[in-house]
Order: structure tokens, then C-alpha cells, then sequence
């Protein structure tokens, strides 16, 4: 991780946690067990990735921290939900996440239904309300790029199409899996990556131009990132992903590394991030720190 990016997120991340602590209800209302799982997830040590786009790519635009911090948070609220629900049994059956029991093993399947649904809501809510005072056209116009983003051309089909595609290379190959592969990784995970930049940036004022030009970087933002995850569920261990390895292999998914072999995977991790370097050069401010980003999203060991 480059000095510039790490002495960025020394300082933001506590700021993000900070937001997220104003936000969340604590954890002694009623219903208890509720309010408890959701800080649960919520402060079990993620990267905080999504929440540091969004004030990144505000700051680049000339946006102040203060008006980006709740909606950094709301963020990271709605991925902490995908991660809940994508850890449950009837998807992904995941027992360790975050380096800690999944919300379902250390609860309840039942509550880590209901506290994912919470914290999808909570997520939307905070992104309809801050920064307060402020345009409300804007908050607005985000609310809805968030909630397209995870919506049913955007995450959540990505899921059903990650889930559809478990063990089809065998029984019913596709006739483009290249394609098939591409359309999840951009919809289940590069949506929401892509939407944090979106809303940060609108937030400070960018204009139709910069928001479409910053689109373009986060798709690659998002499809470096699905193939690093990829290839850390091939090549990484319990310890340091703090989730299980192995799992995509296990459950026949289709992935970067099961089509195209490992070092493929890694050339095309490579010319992505070559080309989302180039596309960072043309950002107004903040360079150094979204090139450490850029850079740490295409090499991160968890
Ligand atoms: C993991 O996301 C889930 C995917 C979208 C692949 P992150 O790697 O950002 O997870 P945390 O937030 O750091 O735990
Ligand atoms: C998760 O993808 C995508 C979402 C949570 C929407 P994965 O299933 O690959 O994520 P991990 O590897 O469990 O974190
Ligand atoms: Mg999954
Ligand atoms: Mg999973
Ligand atoms: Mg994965």
C-alpha cells in the first residue's frame, strides 16, 4: 500500500466508524438482539472500501469531508447487508467473515435475515438524508443511483446469476461463459463500487460530464476487484482473508480463475489497472490517494 493512501485511510477510517456509530441505533434499544447484530457486522473490522470512494471521489471534486462522511456510511451499511445475506445458507453457506462468525452462525438465520433487511434500510434512509441542509435534488438523485446499483439490474441479479451459474460449467455450459462471467462480477459487486464514486462525486457538485468519465473508472474499479477476490479465494488463507478460501472452487462457481487459469487472471488484474491509473490522471485533485487506492484494490491480500 503506497504511504500516501495508507496516512489517508489512518485518518479516514476512524472517521467512517465514527459516522457509522451516529447512525446506528445503539446497541440497548429494543428490539436488543436486533440493534446488537447489526453493530455486529457493521464493527466487525471491514476494509471500509466503498464508504473510502465515496470521499474520495467527492474530495477530487472539491467536496468537504463533512458533507461525505454519513453518506460514506450509508454505503457501507447497504454492503454489510449483501455481505449478511450472501453469507447465509441457502446462498453462499459461509461460516467466518470479517475474522469473525458469520451473523447467521452467532445469532440466528432468522435475525441475520431481518438485520440484513435493517441495515439495507438504514443504508437508503442515511443516503435520503445527508448531508443535511443540503440539496435535496441531490440526495435525491443518489438515493436512487444507490438503490438501482443493488437493485434487480444491478446486485442483486448479479447474485441470482452467480447463483444460477454454480456447477453449470458441467451440466449446461454457457455458449459465452466469458461474457456470463463478466455480466456478475459487474453486476454483483462492481454496481455498488461503481455508485460509491457516483455519489461522492455529485455530492461535491460534478457535473453529467465528470460523473460519466468517473463511471468508466469504476467499472474497473469493480471488475478488479471481483477478480482479486477471485483469485484470494484461490490463493489466500482463512487467517488473513478473515473468510473461508476455497468456497468458490467448492461450490462450482464461475469465476476468473476457474475460466481463464491464475496467471491469465492476474494478466487481466494487470491491464486494469494500467488503464484505471490513466483514467485517474484526469481527476481534478486527490490523485496520489486514488492511485494508492486504485493500486491497493488490484494487490490487497484480504
Ligand atoms: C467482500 O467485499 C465481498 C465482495 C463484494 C467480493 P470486501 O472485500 O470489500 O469486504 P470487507 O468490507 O472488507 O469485509
Ligand atoms: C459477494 O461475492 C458479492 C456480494 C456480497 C454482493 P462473493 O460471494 O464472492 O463474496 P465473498 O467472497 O463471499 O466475500
Ligand atoms: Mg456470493
Ligand atoms: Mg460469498
Ligand atoms: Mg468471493
Amino acid at each position: 500500500m503506497s504511504d500516501t493512501f495508507r496516512g489517508y485511510l489512518a485518518t479516514l477510517v476512524p472517521e467512517i466508524d465514527a459516522a457509522l456509530d451516529r447512525v446506528l441505533a445503539d446497541g440497548e434499544r429494543e428490539p436488543v438482539r436486533l440493534h446488537e447484530a447489526m453493530r455486529y457486522s457493521i464493527f466487525a473490522g471491514g476494509k471500509r472500501l466503498r464508504p473510502c470512494l465515496v470521499v474520495l471521489a467527492g474530495e477530487a471534486f472539491g467536496g468537504s469531508r463533512t458533507d461525505l462522511l454519513e453518506p460514506a456510511a450509508a454505503l457501507e451499511l447497504v454492503h454489510t447487508f449483501s455481505l449478511v445475506h450472501d453469507d447465509l445458507p441457502a446462498l453462499d453457506d459461509d461460516d467466518l467473515r470479517r475474522g469473525r462468525a458469520t451473523l447467521h452462525r452467532q445469532y440466528d438465520e432468522a435475525l441475520a435475515i431481518l438485520a440484513g433487511d435493517a441495515l439495507l434500510n438504514l443504508g437508503l434512509e442515511v443516503m435520503a438524508t445527508y448531508p443535511t441542509g443540503g440539496n435535496s435534488a441531490v440526495r435525491l438523485a443518489n438515493t436512487i443511483a444507490v438503490a438501482r446499483a443493488i437493485g434487480t439490474d444491478g446486485m442483486i441479479a448479479g447474485q441470482v446469476f452467480d447463483l444460477e451459474a454454480e456447477g453449470r460449467s458441467e451440466e449446461e455450459p454457457f455458449a459465452d461463459p466469458e461474457a456470463a462471467l463478466e455480466r456478475i462480477h459487474r453486476l454483483k459487486t462492481g454496481a455498488l463500487l461503481r455508485v460509491s464514486l457516483e455519489v461522492g462525486a455529485r455530492i461535491a457538485g460534478a457535473g453529467a460530464r465528470a460523473l460519466e468519465s468517473l463511471g468508466r473508472l469504476g467499472d474497473l474499479i469493480g471488475l478488479m476487484f471481483q477478480v482479486r477476490d477471485d483469485i484470494l479465494d484461490v490463493e489466500g488463507d482463512a487467517e488473513s482473508l478473515g473468510k473461508t478460501p476455497g468456497k468458490d472452487a467448492r461450490a462450482g462457481k464461475l469465476t476468473y480463475p476457474g475460466l481463464y487459469g491464475i496467471q491469465a487472471a492476474r494478466r487481466m488484474l494487470d491491464d486494469h489497472l494500467a488503464e484505471a491509473l490513466e483514467l485517474v490522471d484526469d481527476l481534478p485533485q486527490r490523485k496520489a490517494e486514488f492511485r494508492g487506492l486504485v493500486s491497493f484494490i488490484a494487490t490487497r491480500e484480504n
